[in-house]
């Protein structure tokens, strides 16, 4: 037995993750868990007798498991010099803690293959977020080509046993998409050039008997706006590999001599307090990433934005007179979207030519903001500023600037095209007119869209543009951040295309679909809420019968919806009637009222059979009970039960008593016996509201109104 066991461990709050420097090779995966604290009792080969019919030297899973020399399963790096040096084995190794226990840089070689490999580690000690990167460097004198670097490549333990991914479309992100784990290999990939609708890159692994609240549960996501890849594989010790990385198109990974290829992040976590631990998790690690103007993140203020009220058709007249409407019932922000711009009546042009059009801005912008601002909001703007229509003046003067490949026909996606920015006289081009519009007007706010996946993505010299475009894309990004520092950032991408972590390092709220159906909604925000806080997940109150799924919801039951995110409205408010304004105007001043509670804090999401969902915002206490809570429950279906069953709320504190008062946008009376004649519920909106044991609460739960379907029920629970 070796006497001690030189290893490096990382600790988190609640977590630890650790791994053996066995010497002459790279480390060894020993552990990633609940918190370990102590000596690691022994070398991991010390206790793992070797199998029969295997290799005399035993190989288990390294921090960078590479293929051709003892190692079967997926590699963390494959690559090549013109055939040779395809197999790689580092077998020097060095680390440097850059924050002890926290922080650390491993640094691999392998001086055969000429490659020297690191790893950064980082284990927050708040939010028990890894994270993990990784940069490959070409020691050697000829060009090495790399089909695949991961990110990182993490350790499951054998207890896992399922996987909750996110499928999707346009209209329908966040598709919760579950899979059992067995000895197949469980594998995603998108090779759209955007985060992508249909494939979220990242999941959670759940253990046996995982819940909401409750349990080991593993999570990771790489932050990345292109193209990805994950997969998790069975090893033969009963555990499992998990690596995410980019997926590389043929060529993006040629590195020359001296050259050095860096990896997107990989964010990772677990949680012993199941699905709803570790979104707390990601949440704090998220926030911590947004970069907010003035350095702290204002209450965010409610949104008008006019796509689904008016499409393309945005006459000044008109837009002015939905603006004051929308000032009329509370509005903040007022964000013209499409159609603003040179010739863009349609879909069909366009896209590049931008200065506001002539026939509908004839005095340019201007009148318009001022308009906006003098009701009191702010004005932003929508842009797509990595498209261009064929039909525009941009691409007649500049056909060459859009992504292609030479003898293949331009594939046109919603009529439009690439552009390659990745060439600073097409970046150059782009900063200067949106430089120029934001230097003309007062306009705090981008909605910056991206409209299509990306096909025959070359570049200049014909070789694969996916990579570049968008490290090009964070770039402009930053530049136009720069020189407007004020200005915040809305990441669009036909609704929920380009939502993760990297791109928020750049933006500050995301479009989360373009589907503002509320019943759509509540599965779509719930994926969202599993990685990324409420405050940054735009949510709009559209028109009664949605746009796109042609379904009929209340004003009551869309705003319920809308109300934890990052309201808006979507909708033509010019138009609505007395009681709907009314309606919507109290609704939006529940939100501001509610919005500083509902943006900080931990969510709980949770579910009782009979088409009820539920989520709770509140800060948690060091135990993980809440002190103030605010409680939406949606009822999605109508009911099969005669009696509603009551909801019991874990994050309650069972020492505690709770006073509860349903919450209603002012003005909204229920009538008394309203919910059936229950006094129960006639009390809950008395001033004194109801006091109940958190203990009750929690573990036998809280009675509910019998309520219709698409309908809402919201208290608030303070601890007396
Ligand atoms: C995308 C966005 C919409 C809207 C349109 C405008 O579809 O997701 O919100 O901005 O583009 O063309």
């Amino acid at each position: 037995m070796s006497p001690s066991v030189s290893c490096l461990c990382l600790h988190g709050r609640s977590t630890s993750l650790v791994l053996e420097l066995p010497p002459g090779e790279a480390p060894i995966w020993r552990y990633w868990g609940p918190g370990l604290k102590g000596q690691v009792p022994h070398a991991l080969r010390d206790a793992r007798p070797l199998p029969s019919f295997m290799l005399d030297f035993d190989q288990p899973l390294t921090l960078v498991p590479s293929f051709g020399v003892g190692w079967f399963g997926q590699s963390a790096l494959l690559a090549h010099r013109q055939g040779q040096a395809f197999a790689q084995a580092f077998t020097q190794c060095e680390a440097h803690w850059e924050q002890p226990e926290q922080a650390v840089r491993v640094v691999l070689t392998d001086p055969v293959a000429q490659i020297e490999l690191t790893v950064y580690l980082r284990m927050d000690p708040h939010s028990d977020v890894l994270t993990m990167r990784s940069a490959l460097r070409n020691l050697g004198q000829s060009p090495l080509d790399v089909q695949w670097l991961a990110s990182g490549t993490l350790l499951l333990p054998g207890q896992v046993v399922g996987v909750r991914s996110y499928a999707g479309q346009h209209n329908h992100e966040f598709l919760l998409q579950t899979d059992r784990l067995s000895r197949s290999m469980w594998r995603r990939e998108s090779r759209r050039g955007r985060t992508s609708h249909d494939c979220f890159p990242g999941a959670v692994v759940t253990t046996e008997g995982s819940t909401d609240s409750s349990g080991l549960v593993y999570g990771a996501h790489l932050a990345w706006s292109g193209n990805h890849q994950q997969t998790i594989e069975w090893l033969h010790d009963a555990q499992y590999q998990w690596q995410l990385g980019e997926w590389l198109a043929p060529g993006e990974g040629l590195l020359a001599a001296g050259a050095t290829l860096q990896t997107p992040e990989l964010v990772a976590s677990c949680s012993m307090q199941g699905l709803n631990g570790l979104a707390a998790n990601f949440h704090a690690e998220l926030r911590s990433r947004l970069k907010w103007p003035g350095g702290q993140m204002r209450p965010r203020p409610v949104h008008l934005n006019t796509w689904e009220g008016f499409y393309f058709d945005v006459y000044p007249e008109k837009v002015k007179a939905l603006a004051t409407a929308a000032a009329g019932v509370g509005v903040e922000r007022f964000v013209l979207d499409d159609g603003w711009f040179h010739g863009r009546h349609h879909d069909r042009a366009a896209l590049g030519d931008w200065w506001p059009d002539e026939t509908k801005f004839p005095q340019g912008l201007g009148d318009l903001v001022a308009h906006v601002n003098d009701l009191g909001m702010e004005f932003g703007l929508w842009f797509e500023p990595e498209m261009i229509n064929p039909d525009s003046d941009l691409y007649r003067a500049h056909p060459d600037w859009a992504l292609q490949l030479a003898g293949r026909p331009l594939i046109t996606a919603r009529n439009q095209l690439v552009l390659d920015i990745s060439r600073p006289e097409v970046s150059d081009y782009l900063f200067g007119k949106i430089d120029a519009l934001l230097s003309a007007q007062p306009i705090r706010y981008i909605k910056w869209d991206h409209n299509r996946d990306l096909t025959t993505a070359g570049l200049h010299d014909g070789t694969a543009g996916y990579r570049a475009q968008v490290h090009a894309a964070y770039a402009l990004f930053d530049r136009i951040r720069k020189a407007h520092p004020e200005v915040e950032i809305e990441s669009c991408s036909g609704g929920g295309g380009r939502i993760d972590f990297a791109v928020l390092r750049h933006t500050h709220r995301v479009w989360t679909s373009d589907c503002i159906d509320a019943m759509s909604r509540v599965a779509i925000q719930r994926g969202f809420l599993q990685f990324f806080p409420p405050e940054i997940m735009g949510a709009h109150v559209g028109s009664a019968r949605a746009h796109t799924t042609g379904r009929t919801q209340s004003m009551a039951f869309r705003a319920a919806v809308a109300l934890p995110g990052h309201l808006g409205v979507e909708l033509d408010a010019r138009i609505l009637s007395e009681a709907d304004a009314a309606e919507l105007k109290a609704c939006i001043q529940m939100y501001k009222k509610l919005r500083d509670h509902l943006h900080h804090g931990q969510v709980w999401l949770g579910s009782l059979a009979d088409g009820i969902v539920w989520q709770a915002h509140g800060e948690a206490d060091a135990n993980g009970n809440a002190a103030d809570v605010l409680l939406l429950v949606y009822r999605t279906q109508p009911t099969h039960h005669r009696y509603t069953p009551r909801l019991p709320l874990p994050m309650l504190d069972a020492d505690a008593q709770y006073r509860i008062h349903q919450l209603l946008p002012e003005g909204v009376v229920l009538p008394t016996g309203a919910h059936n004649t229950a006094p129960f519920f006639d009390a809950l909106n008395t001033a004194d509201g109801v006091v109940i044991d958190g203990g009750w609460l929690r573990h036998s739960g809280l009675p509910l109104p019998r309520m219709q379907a698409e309908t809402a029920f919201i208290v608030g629970m303070k601890r007396v």
